[in-house]
């Protein structure tokens, strides 16, 4: 293995988050600010280098398909049993389904994955443009970092993230279908909104939108209050991606129960 340094990993001249006083990186600061208060989120297309991809795709493709956990779970849009106030039959608490084939933290040590993850200047730019003074990886060592890997027919389906925000590294796009599809502000921190969540739930809701990403691109979506999904994979190519995790503190954990419900195994 040949030691690979971060500046051929991802496109650093595109994307200068390695000199911080540079203007170039204050305009890419301000860039991503206007996208996310226009639309919720940010997108760096061709963050990582295509050369790269191809190498990290190469790398994870054999160990997904021997050591991932295939996560399959039946949910509702909450992740809960019993929203208060809502009767079990109201759409809203319709269960869908979610399949993937995950790669925790631990599986990926030694990788390209943690190296970008672990790169301090990419929780300083994801700060600086969600006006956090600082962010954190996290200290759970299989909840940090997860590859994900969906197949033929699996998909990730409609929820709201539990977490401020997201961010993820396509690392491989299907053949077909694996769109990323979301509803912009569907509920409010004040306002549940069951009338609307309900007629999405239904496939009724006029206005889902579709996000076009291309393997390579960085993503950084708020989901608390916008639901989204990914519609299931078409083909024989599998839709990969990583999914980064940092906290506004550090240490942070996810509980044994929430390990063992994501990934199979609580240690
Ligand atoms: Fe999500």
């Amino acid at each position: 293995v040949t030691a690979i340094t971060i500046d051929e990993v991802l496109d650093l001249e595109r994307f200068p988050l390695h000199a911080p006083a540079s203007v170039a990186r204050q305009a890419l600061v301000r860039r991503c600010r206007e996208q996310l208060d226009a639309g919720g989120m940010f997108t760096l297309d061709g963050f990582v280098r295509a050369r790269a991809m191809t190498q990290i795709v190469a790398d994870l493709s054999p160990v997904i398909s021997t050591q991932a956990f295939t996560h399959r779970r039946r949910h509702n849009i909450y992740f809960k049993r019993e929203v208060e106030g809502v009767h079990a039959d109201h759409p809203v608490m319709r269960e869908v389904e979610t399949v993937n084939h995950t790669l925790c933290g631990d599986q990926l040590e030694g990788s390209a994955v943690i190296a970008i993850y672990e790169w301090p200047p990419l929780a300083q730019l994801i700060a600086d443009v969600l006006g956090a003074a600082k962010l954190f990886t996290m200290a759970d060592t299989l909840a940090r970092a997860n590859v994900m890997a969906y197949r033929h027919g699996e998909a990730l389906n409609w929820h709201f993230d539990r977490s401020e925000f997201t961010v993820t590294l396509l690392l491989q796009e299907p053949h077909g279908g694996g769109e990323f599809q979301y509803c912009s502000d569907l509920r409010s921190d004040n306002d549940p909104n069951y009338e609307a969540v309900g007629r999405l739930i239904e496939g009724r809701h006029e206005s889902v939108e579709t996000l076009a990403l291309s393997a390579g691109s960085l993503n950084v979506f708020k989901g608390r209050n916008t639901a989204h999904r990914v519609t299931p994979v078409e083909g024989d190519r599998e839709r990969i991606i990583a999914v980064l995790s940092y906290y506004d503190a550090p240490g942070v954990m996810f509980s044994d129960e929430e390990r063992v419900g994501f990934y199979g195994r609580a240690r």
